[in-house]
């Protein structure tokens, strides 16, 4: 077997930046300051210049960072909350959570997001049954592309719904040069190791522009602490950041545009490769994505001996995601918008992510390129 390639290489960005996080991680480690540290506000000082939102709060997680606007606008039972079905868990999971109702809808053929038309279907669709409340609406920036905020902006504009951006995977990513924070009430990110930008454990941030949102959000952060911090004023969790991982993220915030550029020359040069041959996600025009994972679609009858022959030539896939959500045991008895979600059970069947990562080199991707080409070939002449 040739050697394994990584599907991520956390290990090139380690040795990239080894002094610096290590002499960070040492600063907290001496001061003890293990819980809500100076790293704490600095960091969300940063993240707020670095996508112009007037409110960063950090948390524990992606999920918590999603959780927490929910909580604090009372989004509870009776209340349907619309999201995509091909996407990670936490994003339905936190509707749940609240006891609120998911309501799935489809997603574009080509972008892979909320598909608005679909959208607006399962809003008409759930205020005509008249069981459920239309609050708010979660959009993900799969794969690290923007949802289409302007027309998901203008639906939850006409229907009175919150926005939050699930930008788990999107941190950082623009349309017409701005950050989802631009159109979303709320930016919900997270900072796991796989993320473009990850911290050495779990770590989330929200960031919002509505200072009494933060406020309620950052009471919610700590037991919902009031002003006394032994007098709760409301129910709440424990979603703090530790400050170990703020002092990495602080690090690694600062070469994060670098990387992002670098993940799109990557991008391009798979996309000039594959031209043709295989359909990768598109980016829609003027939108700029962080490129968490790089996704193909294939015929599904050679999705499986695709990933098995690149798998014997040292070549990692990932699938990403192999059930929509609304066909998963959890979820399954949510509502979903009136057409059934056929491209999220296409795309299901079809997608397939390659390695991606800021350090991939021209060579090894290069291999890459050769090893999937190649198969394809051999899978295609073998089917015909
Ligand atoms: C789209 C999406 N939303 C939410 C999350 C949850 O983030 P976390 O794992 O940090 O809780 C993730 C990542 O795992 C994700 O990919």
């Amino acid at each position: 077997m040739d050697r394994p390639i990584p599907f991520i290489d956390l290990g090139a960005q380690r040795d990239r930046i080894r002094d610096r996080i290590d002499a960070a991680i040492a600063r907290v480690v001496d001061s003890a300051a293990f819980i809500m540290g100076p790293e704490i506000a600095t960091l969300e000082r940063q993240l707020s210049a670095f996508s112009g939102a007037a409110h960063t709060l950090s948390c524990g997680s992606g999920t918590d960072a999603l959780v927490l606007p929910l909580m604090a606008w009372g989004v509870g039972p009776g209340d349907a909350v619309f999201c995509p079905s091909f996407t990670f868990a936490a994003t339905a999971e936190v509707v749940a959570l609240v006891g609120a109702t998911a309501v799935f809808v489809d997603v574009d053929e080509e972008t892979f997001n909320l598909d608005t038309a679909n959208l607006r279907r399962a809003i008409e669709e759930t205020l005509a049954a008249g069981q459920l409340v239309p609050r708010a609406v979660i959009a993900v920036d799969l794969f690290g592309q923007a949802a289409d905020y302007p027309a998901i902006r203008a639906l939850c504009d006409e229907f009175g719904l919150k926005l939050i951006s699930d930008a788990a995977q999107g941190f950082g990513g623009t349309l017409d040069g701005k950050m989802a924070n631009e159109w979303a009430d709320v930016v919900s990110t997270s900072f796991f190791p796989a993320k473009p930008l990850g911290c050495y454990g779990d770590g989330g941030a929200v960031q919002t522009d509505d200072a009494e949102l933060h406020a309620v959000m950052q009471s919610l952060r700590v037991h919902g602490q009031g002003e006394d911090r032994y007098d709760n004023v409301r129910i709440g969790m424990n979603g703090r950041m530790d400050t170990i991982q703020a002092a990495v993220l602080i690090e690694k915030l600062a070469i994060f545009p670098g990387e992002i550029e670098a993940r799109n020359r990557i991008a391009e040069r798979y996309n000039a490769a594959f031209a043709g041959l295989v359909t990768p996600q598109t980016v829609v025009a003027n939108a700029v994505s962080t490129w968490a994972q790089y996704t193909i679609r294939v015929p599904a009858g050679l999705r499986d001996g695709l990933a098995a022959a690149l798998k014997t030539r040292g070549v990692p896939t990932a699938i990403y995601y192999p059930k929509p959500l609304h066909r998963q045991t959890a979820y399954r008895h949510f509502p979903v918008a009136g057409n059934g979600l056929p491209v999220s059970d296409r795309l299901a069947g079809e997608v397939i992510s390659l390695p991606m990562h800021p350090y991939l080199d021209a060579a090894t991707q290069d291999r890459i390129i050769g090893a999937v080409t190649e198969t394809l070939a051999e899978l295609r002449a073998e089917a015909a």
